[in-house]
């Protein structure tokens, strides 16, 4: 999911030089997972069958002409033939998620049969097929049933649910799944659902999302209480993996992050420190309490009470409670200050005007943006292991199957990402988004990302691959040769906002 529509202003500017040199998956080292990934409510449809109750995204659509996901890819019944795909492609490995209210239909309590033999049957799929499950547990889905009852992630009874939900699936699915990540982008999932109000359960304050008219929520509190719901909720979880089923499963287990490649606009000292401010932000955030049990001291002055305090034991908890951190990454902006703008009033504070900075996107390809980005992770939070849990490239959903332009931004990509690797960057895997054309949280239909096309206009939702597959299958079995590539651009003319 790519995240917000950003400021339109016309730039140009002279970038960064970077250079990639010609390589092949064998420059990477062997046990590295090249995959490509989905997520439960996105393409597995049947949300009314076999037991499955609404999760918050069922019936949710911030914008217009949303449609849902109540048929989406229908990989709950042609989950095999998925895989089939998947192992012609020549996958290594598969990033899914858990539909909690599929599994366990009341947030708490009985599970559903059905919905555990599916995830059990799709498991045994794809370890048929030699392809390396990557399990997320919590993709945006919260069960509709915990929503109503106390508010979901607002409330800390949210923290005891999902450790309850993730000790079933470690119990039930640990056995063949060794990758777990707690939380899919929690930063932008607090932002999203509890500053802007464009994801469920789109809260925010009445005066203060520039998209969304909100009935309820208070952006200046609560994507702050959520982010430290989400820091406890995983560290729980992720404590009980390591105590309960670590010593015999022997998987690992990390907190997924949206990551943009974040750079000063000029070299004035003021955007410098915007720039390390919105890192702090946007990485710092939660990335600083799970590395060193602690938020950011800038947010602490800019924030406020209104961040929430780690008690000594609670920091304890989340410190290094991720053994890999997982990495979400499309776009990269150029930061700058903010205008002086009068004093904002308390009731339009929001994660956004605490962050007080401007940003300007570069352009669609920018992948010395996502060395920089790795770079920054190594640099400074301890070189912790990365799955790149997704990126990919954009385009309008048609029935075009040569997508050239998403296999030059998946090539100079991968490249960028060896760039870091071969400088010290931990980097495990990569997952490409998404494996198939499906239901994008933000955008519905109308925009895809898949290597491979899907035809929902089709009864039987014909799959077909495009050049982007191809050419992942060529690269993945060594007959593909990247040649170098100069990731140099001189100029970059930018206006308007980005598609999604
Ligand atoms: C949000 O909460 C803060 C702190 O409790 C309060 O001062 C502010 O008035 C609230 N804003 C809204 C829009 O309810
Ligand atoms: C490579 O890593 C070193 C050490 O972390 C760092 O100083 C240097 O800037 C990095 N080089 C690039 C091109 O990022
Ligand atoms: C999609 O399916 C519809 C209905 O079967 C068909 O009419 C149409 O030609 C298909 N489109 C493509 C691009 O194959
Ligand atoms: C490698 O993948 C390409 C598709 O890009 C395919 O044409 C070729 O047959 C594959 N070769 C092997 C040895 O699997």
């Amino acid at each position: 999911m790519k995240a917000f529509s950003l400021l339109s202003i016309c730039v140009v500017i002279v970038l960064a030089n970077s250079h990639i040199d010609a390589f092949t998956r064998n420059d990477f080292p062997e046990d590295f997972l090249f995959g490509a990934g989905t997520s439960a409510y996105q393409w597995e449809g049947a949300v009314d069958e076999d037991g499955r109750t609404p999760s918050v995204w069922d019936g949710f659509s911030p914008f217009d002409n949303m449609d849902n996901g109540d048929i989406a890819c229908d990989g709950y019944h042609k989950y095999k033939k998925d895989v089939k795909l998947m192992a012609e492609m020549g996958l290594e490995a598969f990033r899914f998620s858990i539909s909690w209210s599929r599994l366990i239909p009341n947030g708490r309590g009985p599970i559903n049969p059905k919905g555990l033999q599916f995830y059990k049957n799709l498991i045994k799929e794809l370890l048929t097929h030699g392809i390396e499950p990557h399990l997320t547990l919590y993709h945006y889905d919260l069960p509709q049933a915990l929503e109503d009852e106390y508010g979901g992630w607002i409330n800390h009874k949210i923290i005891e649910d999902f450790t309850a939900f993730a000790d079933v699936c470690f119990r039930e699915f640990g056995d063949d799944v060794k990758l777990w990540t707690t939380i899919n982008e929690a930063n932008i999932f607090a932002i999203g659902a509890y500053s802007e109000g464009i994801l469920p359960p789109g809260h925010c304050s009445t005066s203060s999302s520039r998209y969304v008219k909100c009935s309820t929520g208070n952006s200046s509190t609560e994507p702050y209480i959520v982010g430290h719901n989400i820091l406890l909720a995983h560290a729980s979880a992720s404590n009980l993996y390591r105590l309960k089923y670590k010593s015999k499963q022997r998987g690992s287990i990390g907190l997924c992050i949206y990551t943009y490649g974040l750079f000063p606009y000029t070299n004035s000292k003021e955007d410098e420190v915007a720039t390390q401010r919105a890192k702090d932000f946007y990485f710092g955030w939660l990335l600083k309490p799970l590395v060193f049990g602690d938020y950011p001291d800038v947010m602490k002055r800019v924030v406020g009470t209104r961040l929430p305090v780690f008690s000594e034991e609670e920091s304890e908890q989340v410190r290094g409670s991720s053994d890999f951190i997982g990495v979400i990454h499309y776009t990269t902006l150029y930061v700058t200050e903010s205008k002086p703008s009068p004093s904002i009033l308390p009731s339009n504070q929001d994660f956004s005007t605490d962050m007080g900075v401007e940003t300007i996107s570069i352009g669609n390809t920018v992948p010395w943006g996502f060395e920089g980005v790795l770079e920054y992770l190594k640099q400074s939070f301890n070189n912790p292991p990365i799955y790149i849990l997704e990126n990919g490239f954009a385009t309008k959903h048609d029935s075009t199957l040569q997508d050239t332009a998403r296999v030059e931004y998946i090539q100079s990509y991968i490249g960028a990402m060896l760039n870091a690797i071969r400088n010290g960057s931990d980097t495990r895997g990569y997952f490409y988004w998404s494996m198939i054309d499906l239901y994008e949280l933000l955008a519905g239909y109308r925009v895809s990302f898949g290597l491979y096309y899907v035809n929902f206009s089709d009864d039987g939702l014909k799959r077909s691959p495009k050049l982007s597959a191809s050419w992942y299958t060529g690269f993945l079995n060594g007959t593909v040769d990247v040649s170098p590539l100069d990731i140099t651009q001189q100029q970059s003319h930018f206006s308007g906002s980005s598609s999604l």
